[in-house]
């Protein structure tokens, strides 16, 4: 019976059947899923099995083997990556995509979407007038692309047209080592190597300094290099900081350098009062990245890049004419069905040509929420950053390593007794893990090994950032009471 016969025409009472399953999930009692690794992974392994066991069964197997020992990224105490799990709107919308509208092309409601989504996001950013997005799987591929289009502009200046023919010169691009390591391997990736990534100096606030960025410009004039692109955060994966975007933003354009601005974390941010000034550069920048997938509550594989002309993505990713393309494609104004043309060519803007329908789902995030909505959590969740911040400062066993800027707090436990303060951050993060609760991630700010809250999920809390301090300071002082 179920020999080749795949379901497709019960996925209403399929959905009910998972949905109890994901709804035990979501409250989060189960173990996590280490606790039951050799069970599961007993259960889930051999060889492709020659008979099918029917869609009902594979649901059931799910939910008593799989879901029940997915990721701990979906707990509300979560704060250790730059993602989190996607709000019910945005789980919704992708199921929806999925169905109704597989790929983003066409003349379809969703491929009109992916437009009106990336619009949104570019008011909703303050991005500079006229700056047109194209949506992608994420961060990787949104700087991948924005990185594309600086490497094709700047070998045009000397009269190369690098997406034929190639990197013929060495190049440099100037970031800091707090700029996301996804950078170099586009760096990489678009032929110009590793190598030709320039860590500029940063201060004691982990921004870089524009006066190194200009000094190492100075010196570099004397090389046979081109300079292809300047990178600054806007908000560091490590601490949250924003680059002087507005100083390196002038720099970039005296020294007519591709200014790339990486906002996959931080650019919401601009929707803060509190910290918006900091954002005034980004009218400079050529190219800008943001991701759905992180603060906007989106599911994993959205990212979106910004650009001031479409062209220069055109010209570096177009996937050229293919006659399995072109022969179903009509001209617009005699468009008779949805299939009679592509809709908007995104599929030439960026790496990939079959493509989930992104921009529903960015549309149903806002859409749910509104643009207040949207600033009322990043508010809130900076706003916990420094709460976190005035904890460290006040409390005698704590000590914060930098001031927050955006939704990161960097923070440690101290003890005067403790001769290994980084040891001692350590033991205390791996007993966070064990515990299973409130789970930050780490990172080092200088030499100093601290506890980084990353807040950001939609289901995250104030009480989740006092909880974490709390259990910080009670697992130091347990340690430490056991003279460790
Ligand atoms: C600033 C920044 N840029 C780029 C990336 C890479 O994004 P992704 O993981 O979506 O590829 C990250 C990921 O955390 C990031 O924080």
């Amino acid at each position: 019976m179920h020999n080749e016969q795949a379901t497709c025409d019960h996925l209403a009472e399929l959905l009910r059947q998972i949905t109890t399953h994901l709804e035990e999930f979501q409250r989060f009692e189960h173990p996590d899923a280490v606790a039951n690794i050799v069970s599961w992974k007993s259960v889930l392994s051999g060889h492709a099995p020659e008979k099918g066991i029917g869609a009902s069964q594979v649901i059931a197997e799910m939910g008593e083997h799989v879901i029940p020992n997915g990721s701990q990224i979906s707990k509300p105490g979560c704060t250790s990556y730059i993602t989190t799990a996607a709000t019910d709107i945005g789980s919704i919308a992708t199921l929806a995509g999925i169905v109704a509208s597989p790929q983003r092309i066409g003349v379809t409601a969703f491929n009109h979407l992916e437009g009106l989504a990336l619009k949104w996001l570019a008011e909703m950013f303050g991005l500079p007038k006229g700056m047109q997005g194209v949506f992608s799987s994420g961060g990787s591929t949104a700087n991948l692309i924005g990185l594309g289009a600086a490497r094709q502009w700047a070998f045009k200046k000397i009269g190369i047209d690098a997406a034929a023919d190639g990197v013929q010169r060495a190049c440099r691009i100037y970031a800091t080592e707090q700029s996301h390591h996804t950078v170099h391997r586009a760096v990489a990736v678009l032929g110009m190597g590793r190598r030709a990534m320039v860590h500029i100096a940063v201060d004691d606030d982990m921004r870089m300094s524009p006066e190194a960025l200009r000094k190492q410009l100075q010196a570099d004039e004397q090389l046979d290099t081109l300079p292809v692109a300047i990178v600054a955060n806007a908000g560091s994966t490590n601490t949250g900081s924003i680059d002087p975007l507005q100083e390196i933003g002038e720099i970039a354009h005296e020294y007519n350098i591709w200014f790339h601005v990486d906002g996959a974390y931080g650019l919401p941010g601009t929707l803060d009062p509190n910290v918006n000034d900091l954002y005034r550069g980004l009218t400079l920048a050529n190219s800008i990245t943001v991701d759905a997938h992180k603060w906007l509550g989106a599911p994993v594989g959205i990212g979106a890049t910004f650009v001031r002309d479409y062209n220069a993505l055109h010209d570096t990713f177009t996937q050229g004419d293919a006659d399995y393309i072109e022969s179903t494609v009509v001209e617009e104004e005699r468009v008779e069905n949805s299939m009679d043309a592509m809709g908007f060519p995104y599929h030439d803007l960026g790496v990939e040509l079959s493509a989930p329908t992104r921009g529903a789902i960015v549309w149903a995030l806002i859409r749910e929420i509104g643009v207040d909505g949207m600033r009322a959590r990043i508010c809130r969740h900076n706003e916990m950053a420094r709460r976190v911040a005035e904890q460290a400062k006040q409390h005698p066993n704590l000590e914060l390593a930098l001031e927050p800027t955006l939704s990161i707090c960097c923070f440690s436990y101290v003890h005067e007794k403790a001769s290994d303060l980084n040891g001692l951050n350590k033991k205390i993060h791996r007993q966070l893990m064990k515990n299973g609760v409130n789970i930050p991630s780490t990172t080092m700010v200088g030499d100093k090994f601290v506890i980084r809250p990353c807040f950001l999920g939609a289901r995250t809390d104030w009480h989740h950032a006092d909880d974490l301090v709390n259990e910080v300071i009670d697992i130091g002082n347990k340690i430490m009471s056991k003279g460790i």
